[in-house]
């Protein structure tokens, strides 16, 4: 590929940056921190920030640590747990919007993009969508009519997503009140990006997760499936490359140029610069509440994948969420320090 020609670099570099807030929130929405995004002067005010609640202490929600032993295996439950166990799908909603309605706004060198209605809504939602035309919107980035999706909505990670889960999760999006919402058309003012630019950086660069043949019920791979995939901690939690798609060999050694250009924790096992000192069952109360083993709470856009939007990682089972820190403390450790970040110090880089 000829890297020296200066529109390529242009187009990389915007391409890049759309990545670099994936899943997320981010490409500027002011979520840093549930106070301040409410004061927030941010250019994305009416999707900017959800208002991502601080996470109070002591109120682990019911599906939390709570008593649930396994996943539920109905399907509309287990997408719904999926759902949660992804964040919440959350930049499908808006604040103060109908849940799943989308809208909400994503900036990036590219142009502006919003997030799509994914309620079943015949005509505005994906309620005339087969099960298969949804499933590959979610992890190949193709709407029916063969637009492709940029990779603002993580597709090259949920990729790794079990067909079963996808299924369930189909069965919960179907299942949840239409909204009729008309999607706001991006606006995309760098020529060629989606033609020549995106499908040449997806190839070259943004990594793939492979799907395995069945989800895995437990153990270390039952975490690391819902670190990689379903979860996709590593959209906020690995830092970029050049190129801007995640560098996996440094697989959540943390971000200091994350969404919102605020720093995104190192939550590899480093003594110094990780969680190498934190329990696994101080890991797994945080994902489940919210509440640090310091006496602090998650803030920004940890706080609103925690809280979720219908579900969260707070209702996923004590189980799964052991899974996860687990799998954290078998990662390699990897020496790489982010400044402080939003909970303690909102401004801090
Ligand atoms: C949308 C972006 C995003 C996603 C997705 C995300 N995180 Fe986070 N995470 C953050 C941010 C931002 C913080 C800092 C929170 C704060 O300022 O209080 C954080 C903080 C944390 C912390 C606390 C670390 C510390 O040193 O304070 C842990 C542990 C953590 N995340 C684990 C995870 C795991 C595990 C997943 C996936 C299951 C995940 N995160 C997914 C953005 C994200």
């Amino acid at each position: 590929m000829n890297c020296s020609s200066a529109l390529f670099r242009r187009l990389v570099a915007g391409a890049v940056a759309l990545v670099a807030l994936p899943g997320a929130p981010g490409l500027g929405l002011g979520v840093r921190d549930a106070a301040a995004a409410s004061h927030d002067t941010q250019p994305v005010t009416e999707s900017g920030g959800r208002g991502a609640p601080r996470l109070g202490r002591g109120a682990p929600s019911a599906g939390g640590l709570g008593g649930i032993d396994s996943p539920p295996i109905n399907s509309v439950a287990r997408g719904k747990y999926i759902l949660g166990a992804a964040g919440g799908c959350g930049c499908h909603t808006e604040k103060d919007r109908p849940k799943h309605s989308g809208g909400r706004r994503y900036d990036g060198p590219f142009g502006t993009v919003y997030s799509t209605n994914i309620t079943p809504d015949r005509q505005t939602g994906i309620g005339s969508w087969t099960g298969d035309q949804i499933i590959a919107a979610i992890r190949l980035g193709r709407r029916p009519n063969g637009e492709r999706l940029l990779p603002v909505h993580p597709f090259p990670v949920f990729n790794g997503m079990a067909e079963e889960d996808l299924h369930a999760l189909v069965a919960y999006l179907r299942s949840v009140p239409p909204v009729n919402r008309e999607n706001q058309p991006k606006r995309i003012t760098v020529p060629l990006f989606e033609s020549v630019f995106l499908p040449a950086w997806l190839v070259a660069f943004a990594p793939r997760e492979t799907p395995p043949p069945k989800a895995p019920t437990s153990g270390l791979a039952r975490g690391e499936y819902l670190v990689r995939a379903v979860g996709h901690c590593g959209e906020c939690h690995t830092p970029r490359t050049m190129t801007m798609a995640t560098d996996n060999s440094r697989f959540l050694a943390g971000n200091p140029n994350g969404p919102e250009k605020s720093a995104v924790p190192n939550i590899t096992p480093d003594p110094e610069t990780g969680l190498g000192k934190w329990t696994e069952d101080e890991i797994a109360y945080y994902l489940g509440t919210g509440n640090r083993p310091d006496g602090d709470v998650a803030g920004g856009l940890m706080s609103e994948v925690i809280e979720g939007t219908t579900a969260g990682y707070k209702d996923m089972t004590r189980e799964d969420l052991l899974a996860i820190a687990r799998y954290l403390k078998s990662i390699p450790p990897i020496k790489h320090k982010i400044g402080k970040v939003s909970a303690v110090n909102p401004s801090g880089r």
